[in-house]
């Protein structure tokens, strides 16, 4: 299987760019920070679905880490990677630093992105920052590579939101396409930090999907306050996971929604399992006042 061409420079991006205008080819566009698993796949098959090239970006972004947090040990598998995208994607760009962000050498200002308060909420409390800095790569990964499609997972919910809100708040355009969860045979998301579980938390990490779980069956009969309830008791039974968050918002806005609320939610979730942060999410299609 042919492997993907790996491109490291904004020039070589924008040559490629070129090329398939010319070639009237249309392009599909993952960002990721490398550490690839089956979830990224999917976003790659989703991609080729709907474009004629696929190009997946491989940067671990600085901007959205905050101090003390993974950035130094997140995973860097730029050769597996590759590998692993072999007969799926045409190309990888895989910049560093400097070419990301030129002003940190000299050269033109990167224009920082604001996620708003919606940055400051669930995620933001935690992480504050975290989303101005992913809206700010991203913006820029488009503006390089100027896609028609762009994937996203749903995993990772309120990236979605924002990156869904800048899209359309600044008319960029492209399409966003977002792929459900991929999950392990016992629920667990697929995430890159699950590799720094030991043993006994990858079996506790179990408590998240189970959270959700029972959240979506008390929502066949309950409102807003029992579904968040019923998630919370769940992870009662694991006392390896310390809950950060379980709430139910309202996805056309990502706020919190109120006991009477009546319509479609989405359930996220955010937890430590040991010293690793692990979210999830489900939608529901609706909850009973
Ligand atoms: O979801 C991620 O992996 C990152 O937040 C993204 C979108 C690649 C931006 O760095």
């Amino acid at each position: 299987m042919t492997q993907p061409v790996v491109l490291h420079t904004v020039a070589e991006v924008h040559a490629l760019r070129e090329q398939l205008r010319t070639d009237g080819k249309t392009l599909a566009c993952v960002p990721t920070m490398g550490a690839l698993h089956e979830g990224h796949v999917a976003l790659v098959s989703r991609g080729r679905e709907l474009a004629d090239v696929v190009i997946v970006s491989i940067f671990v972004n600085p901007l959205q880490f905050g101090v003390g947090e993974d950035f130094d040990r997140y995973p860097r598998t730029l050769d597996a990677d590759v590998a692993a995208l072999a007969g799926k994607a045409e190309y990888v760009f895989a910049p560093d630093v400097d070419e990301m962000y030129p002003d940190r050498v000299g050269g033109a200002p990167v224009p920082p992105q604001h996620a708003g308060p919606v940055g400051e909420t669930f995620e933001g409390v935690s992480r504050p920052g975290h989303f101005d800095g992913m809206l700010t790569v991203v913006a820029r990964l488009f503006d390089i590579v100027q896609p028609d499609v762009a994937i996203f997972g749903q995993k990772d919910a309120q990236q979605v939101f924002l990156v869904r809100q800048m899209v359309q708040t600044q008319q960029l355009p492209l399409q966003l396409e977002i792929v459900p969860t991929i999950r392990e045979q016992d629920g667990l998301a697929l995430s890159s930090r699950n590799r720094y579980l030991s043993e006994e938390e990858r079996a506790a990490a179990v408590a998240l999907p189970h959270a959700l779980l029972a959240a979506a069956r008390e929502a066949e009969q309950g409102g807003a306050a029992a579904v968040r309830e019923a998630g919370i008791r769940t992870l009662d039974h694991y006392p390896l996971v310390r809950l950060e968050y379980l709430d139910l918002v309202d996805p056309t806005t990502f706020q919190s929604v109120s006991d009477n609320y009546q319509g479609p939610v989405t359930v996220v979730i955010a937890a430590k399992v040991g010293t690793t942060r692990l979210l999830d999410t489900e939608n529901l299609e609706r909850l009973h006042a």
